[in-house]
């Protein structure tokens, strides 16, 4: 790996990886090449608009393959509401990784998934967003960012670093190489959430990463239950009394850090990178953005930023498996039998250009209703981190939208390049002050 703004770093940060040989080994996951699967949800990802508007036209609920793909706004809505018939698949990995009990995104709805909600919410305030993810968010980036002398590898220098020092400063995590760190979360991110084919490299590199990441979260519960502070989620989830007045047991407490680290690292990397991504592809993007963040109006850059998220999503939607015999838009007349088994796609990024429910869905629009853009999920397990993330990646980007004549630099630095499907490398310029 080579390190093209070595400034931007602590000592601390610097990454051992190379030397690492027997554990997890991020460049077994770099070097696979996509397999067909990915390749499709590439080429989408890469032409979504022709493609998305042909099946919500044509064919809106798509079966092939043992797969379904929803793609109209309605439908989409619908799937993810119905939670007891089109369930999360992501429940047995999660324990896999947790060694130990599942958390919220792989679970059904009932009082087991509504007491676990209610624990994280209380831990993970929306007071905080304001008054410790902002300003540490804020804090750090402009610290990197100014380091940078102009020159930053915006993905890994900036966009995961932030969020990384995040679960460090706030969570009460200790992070031994950062960088590592990164690389550790989105292996058990993208095994949990984004390979339901169960890629066999995948997953042996995303057993390896728990077996790292599990004992800085042990750590960190150890240290929380030595020294009580309640000021770190670790601190508070120590001091946490279930409504039936026991104390929360250590392998709850780490299966909620560990899915509220691989639920934000990862995800808030490739949110950031593609805002960034798109904000660089479209100078009118760009604009509206940096003239919110040097009118330092942080609401209207969340919604520019999310705007922007909007064309370049996650992902092209949310995986489910059909878990009875059911039927999508009935009543219509494209009502779809989905056959108990099915695997789904959600359409998320398709709906939220559906004209049948989003208008002029094609306009950048930073003032649209909240309802178009589907970007958190939908239902149920709509993101309980989205506070969290809209605070972290406002201020995090925030201070490279203040600079003077933000580019991307030149040659293939300036290009994205990927860690499967997450962003990983960036390098932009701007003018020193
Ligand atoms: C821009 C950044 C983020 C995006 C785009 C995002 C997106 C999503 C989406 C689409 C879902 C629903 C998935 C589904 O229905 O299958 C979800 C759920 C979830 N997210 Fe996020 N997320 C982000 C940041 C975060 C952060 C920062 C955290 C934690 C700090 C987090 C934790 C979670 C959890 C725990 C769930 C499951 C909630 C439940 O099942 O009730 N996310 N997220």
């Amino acid at each position: 790996m080579s390190y093209v703004n070595a400034t931007a770093m602590t000592p601390r940060a610097e990454s051992a990886e190379s030397a690492a040989t027997t554990g997890f080994q991020p460049a077994r996951l770099a070097a696979k090449k996509p397999g067909i699967g990915s390749a499709i949800v590439q080429y989408i990802l890469d032409h979504p608009y022709a493609v998305y508007a042909f099946f919500r036209r044509f064919k809106p609920v798509l079966i092939a393959k043992g797969w379904a793909f929803v793609s109209r706004y309605d439908d989409v809505v619908d799937v993810l509401k119905r939670q007891d018939v089109f369930a999360v698949p992501f429940g047995a990995k999660i324990e896999t990784l947790n060694d130990g009990p599942n958390f919220l995104l792989g679970m059904a709805d009932g009082p087991a998934y509504q007491a676990l909600h209610q624990i994280v919410a209380r831990t993970f305030p929306d007071s905080d967003n304001r008054t410790a993810i902002a300003p540490i968010a804020a804090e750090e980036a402009e610290a990197l960012v100014a380091a940078s002398d102009g020159r930053i590898d915006a993905i890994r220098d900036l966009v995961t670093r932030v969020p990384t020092r995040l679960c460090e400063r706030h969570y009460g995590v200790a992070v031994p190489d950062e960088v590592r760190f990164g690389h550790i979360t989105i292996a058990m991110s993208t095994f949990m959430f984004g390979d339901p084919s169960d890629d066999p490299v995948v997953r042996a590199e995303a057993l390896k990463a728990g077996a790292e990441l599990r004992p800085l979260i042990d750590a960190a519960i150890g240290s929380a239950r030595a020294r009580p502070n309640s000021r770190t989620v670790a601190g508070r989830l120590v001091g946490e009394i279930r409504a039936d007045g026991t104390p929360l047991d250590d392998a709850t407490i780490r299966a909620i850090l560990i899915g509220m680290i691989t639920g934000f690292v990862p995800t808030n990397t490739m949110a950031g990178g593609n805002m960034l991504e798109m904000l660089l592809r479209r100078p009118d993007m760009l604009r509206a953005a940096q003239a919110a963040a040097r009118a330092d109006d942080d609401l209207l850059l969340t919604r520019c930023l999310w705007e922007a998220f909007r064309f370049l999503p996650l992902n092209p939607g949310p995986f489910r498996v059909c878990g009875e015999d059911a039927v999508i838009g009935a009543g219509t007349r494209h009502a779809t039998a989905i056959k108990k088994g099915t695997k789904m796609l959600v359409g998320t990024h398709s709906a939220m250009f559906d004209p049948r429910r989003v208008e002029r869905p094609k306009a950048f629009d930073p003032s649209r209703p909240s309802r178009n853009n589907l970007t958190f999920g939908s239902g149920l397990h709509w993101c309980i981190g989205a506070p969290l993330a809209e605070a972290q990646i406002t201020h995090t980007l925030k201070p490279l939208l203040t600079r003077r004549n933000l580019r991307r630099a030149p040659g293939k630095d300036g290009k994205m390049t990927k860690d499967g499907p997450f962003p990983a490398h960036l390098t932009v310029l701007f003018d020193p002050d």
